[in-house]
């Protein structure tokens, strides 16, 4: 073999020797500059023999060019977040309904399973009676068994009336083993969710969350990362394997980071979470490689040639193929345990070297997964519980009044800026007037905020003691403070209203739902240009004005260069052809939710159909009401409203449920999809939303089990890859067609549901 290139693998393994023995062992054998020497010696070879070029070589990690932006990656296993507790009664609550879903299922595979006849004598102690029966497989037939197991379970309920939940628990023990679960619990992390993708042991992607679809594709960044591997340390990996975690920035350096960006007159980061993420976001992975960035992972996503049967198993395979995992994970048999270790972590919060704001608790086996299932947004097998919230005292030195997108007057508490759980906090929601009054809340008062994760900061409370003598009681202005319209208050709602539709804040806070993500999603239209086009520039009004502007308009309002201009034109016209229930989402409909959007738009197939519905008609849909019924009505009789509808549609914006000509959901069954460059006719969200809807699945990544890779106006590496693998390349035309979408309508189902609703 040729010299030099075995000199550069001698390093690579030396190198990434020593990252392991520091990163994953903390056991470093040489000094930091004996390992600044091994690495400037790799690079100044690689660079002198390109051909050796390598993606795993550890010299990635000091980052690559930098970007114009990043890519988009697509997750076909969605990244969920949790649904959250502060509560230890929601979690017993939470184990409770865990255990009623599980019982049920138990109860039809045994159903299932004993179908013979049973011996009348064994009805007699209903409750030993099934478990013996049960442990020792008798046959005891298919009405003898549903009778004697509903006596069981009506005795367990009233177990559990009687004397409580744990003890229905320990009740339930005394049931087969393989009808158990038991939990996992790890430290919940406060960082910014990371999903990375190994294949066939080596590091190909990694990406953010986004909408847990499709996130930001931060490849060169996470490769930055010492303490993540680029190969995975096994000499057997598997085909695909894709883990999800938390980045983070370790609670000291980041205070060290901070300190150091003061001195240098840099941007100072609230908290390390914030760091995390701006630091994540950078275009620039030489800027990243100098930022302390660290991770620990959790979670699985897409996988290949490998199966796990429970958390604590793929937490150890992980550890051994020299991936970090949260410490102070693990098992618990019993309710009583997950009681003693939320404790036992509390207690060492602010021992850990990253932040934490909670545990998560997940059943181990994932054998339960299916069974429990997820919402669209969490899985159902686990739950993050909250440590207490963290409060502060600071003065309140003003209350400003804000007013939202339906007009909706909301007053702001102007704080003395405070540190609270990390943050600095300077404003605080006082949600209306009436919770003001209620808690008596005056300009000048040293009053309580509470701060809970991500939540928005809240007023708790006044410290009476402290008033000053002139305070007076809060007043809500008679008059808008943005356009100085009369103030209104609506019949049985609280709150007061702006009712001047052309109320410069109401406008720009119409247009920015509009334009944004899960409504007409316009690429290109930020707040920056909302605000100089709509209160500024006058020229947006109302959202049909968006398919109104021209180049022009655009020179005139902002500093846009020919191609974002030409972005932001790519996305208006594609954002004409999304499905009618982002539109009705997107018109702010007070009291229309996306969820809402999507139940009426299925019912009523167009805007005009909707538009002519009666209250009766509304309220006779399930999960519609009264009020949202009128609200519906009220907006469609508006005047303002039905100018401006009749002006999207003449614009070519689409008004009807986009259906599929073959209404086939299982034209696609079996075949895998990969994704790459743009569509013209469709988003990227779009696009698989359409695949999924006709039975297929998406993938982020070329492989030899990709069917076909969809290919818009782009020749990357995906494009590159489908050639050598022999996958079918889809041109945007091709792919219509395959797909039977005609005029780009495709028919999608209901927001996904979990197997059960407990
Ligand atoms: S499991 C299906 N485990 O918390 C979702 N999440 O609030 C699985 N997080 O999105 C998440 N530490 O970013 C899990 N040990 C841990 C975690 C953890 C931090 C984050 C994660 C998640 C968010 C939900």
């Amino acid at each position: 073999m040729n010299d030099i290139k075995t000199k550069i693998l001698e390093l690579r393994n030396q190198i990434e020797k020593h990252n392991e023995l520091y990163y994953q062992k903390a056991q470093p054998e040489i000094s930091d500059k004996e390992y600044d020497l091994l690495l400037k010696e790799l690079v100044e070879l690689e660079k002198a023999n390109p051909q050796f070029d390598s993606p795993t070589s550890p010299s990635k990690r000091l980052g690559g060019e930098p970007l114009k932006e990043f890519a988009s990656v697509t997750y076909s296993v969605p990244m969920l977040s949790l649904s959250n507790t502060y509560d230890k009664e929601e979690i017993l609550k939470y184990v409770q309904g865990l255990y009623v879903q599980a019982h049920k299922n138990i109860k039809q595979f045994i159903k299932d399973k004993y179908l013979e006849d049973i011996k009348e004598s064994q009805l007699d102690k209903p409750f030993e009676g099934v478990e013996t029966l049960i442990r020792a497989d008798v046959n005891i037939g298919y009405n003898g068994f549903c009778k004697i197991y509903d006596d069981v379970l009506q005795k367990l309920f009233e177990i559990l009336d009687k004397n409580g939940f744990l003890y229905f628990e320990s009740e339930l023990k005394n049931l087969p083993k393989e009808y158990d679960f038991s939990y996992f619990l790890e430290p919940k992390i406060d960082g910014i969710s990371l999903s990375v993708r190994y294949e066939n042991g080596v590091m190909v992607q990694a990406g953010t969350r986004g909408n847990g679809i499709e996130g930001d594709d931060i490849t060169a960044n996470v490769r930055t990362i010492q303490s993540i591997p680029l190969k995975l340390t096994t000499d057997n990996p598997p085909k695909v394997l894709e883990i999800r975690g938390e980045l983070f920035m370790p609670t000291e350096k980041f205070n060290e980071f901070n300190k150091k960006q003061k001195e240098k007159n840099e941007t100072i980061f609230a908290n390390p979470r914030n760091a995390a993420a701006g630091s994540v976001k950078l275009l620039d992975p030489q800027k990243v490689a100098k930022r302390p960035l660290d991770a620990r992972f959790y979670g699985i996503g897409e996988s290949e040639g490998i199966e796990f049967v429970s958390q604590a198993q793929f937490i150890d395979y992980l550890k051994s193929v020299g991936i970090n995992t949260p410490e102070d994970a693990l098992s618990c048999q019993e309710v009583a345990d997950i009681n003693l270790v939320l404790d036992k972590i509390e207690t060492k919060l602010n021992s850990f070297a990253f932040p934490i704001d909670g545990c998560v608790i997940k059943v181990n086996e994932y054998k339960f997964y299916k069974l429990f299932g997820s919402t669209a947004k969490n899985p159902r097998w686990a739950i993050a519980y909250k440590y207490d919230t963290e409060k502060a005292e600071t003065i309140l030195k003003g209350i400003t009044v804000q007013v939202g997108r339906t007009g909706a007057l909301t007053p702001v508490a102007e704080l003395e800026t405070v540190n609270v759980a990390g943050s600095n906090v300077s404003r605080a929601t006082l949600h209306n007037e009436e919770e003001i009054k209620r808690k008596d809340i005056r300009v000048g008062d040293t009053v309580i905020i509470e701060k809970a994760g991500e939540v928005i900061p809240a007023v708790v409370r006044v410290v009476l003691d402290r008033r000053p003598a002139y305070s007076v009681p809060f007043t809500m202005p008679t008059k808008c403070p943005e356009c100085g319209s009369e103030i209104v208050r609506r019949d049985g709602i609280i709150g007061a209203f702006c009712e001047n539709i052309h109320c410069p804040a109401q406008v720009r806070r119409c247009i920015e739902h509009f334009v944004s993500k899960n409504a007409m999603d316009i690429d290109g239209m930020g707040p920056a240009l909302v605000d100089s086009m709509s209160v500024e520039g006058g020229l947006i009004k109302n959202p049909a004005d968006i398919y109104y502007l021209n180049r022009a308009h655009v020179r005139q309002h902002s500093r846009m260069g020919d191609v974002s201009a030409n972005n932001l034109f790519k996305g208006i016209e594609a954002s004409k052809h999304r499905d009618l229930h982002r539109l009705i989402f997107a018109l702010g409909i007070p009291n229309v939710g996306a969820a809402s959007a999507k139940l009426l738009a299925s019912e009523f197939k167009t805007l005009d159909n909707l538009s002519s519905a009666s209250v009766e008609e509304l309220c006779s849909l399930k999960d519609i009401g009264k009020t949202v019924a009128q609200s519906i009505v009220r907006f469609f009789q508006n005047s303002a409203n039905i100018e401006m509808i009749a002006r999207l549609k003449e614009a070519g914006v689409n008004m009807h449920i986009i259906e599929n000509s073959s209404g086939n959901a299982t034209l696609f069954e079996g075949k895998t999809f990969v994704l790459t460059g743009t569509l013209k006719s469709m988003g990227r969200r779009e696009t698989t939303e359409a695949i999924e809807a006709l039975g297929g699945k998406v993938s982020s990544s070329v492989s030899q089990n990709t069917d076909y890779l969809v290919a818009g106006e782009t020749t990357g590496s995906k494009f590159s890859k489908a050639q050598e693998l022999d996958v079918k390349i889809l041109n945007e035309a091709e792919f219509l067609k395959l797909a039977q979408i005609r005029n780009k309508r495709v028919e999608l189902p209901s927001a996904s549901q979990g197997m059960f609703d407990f």
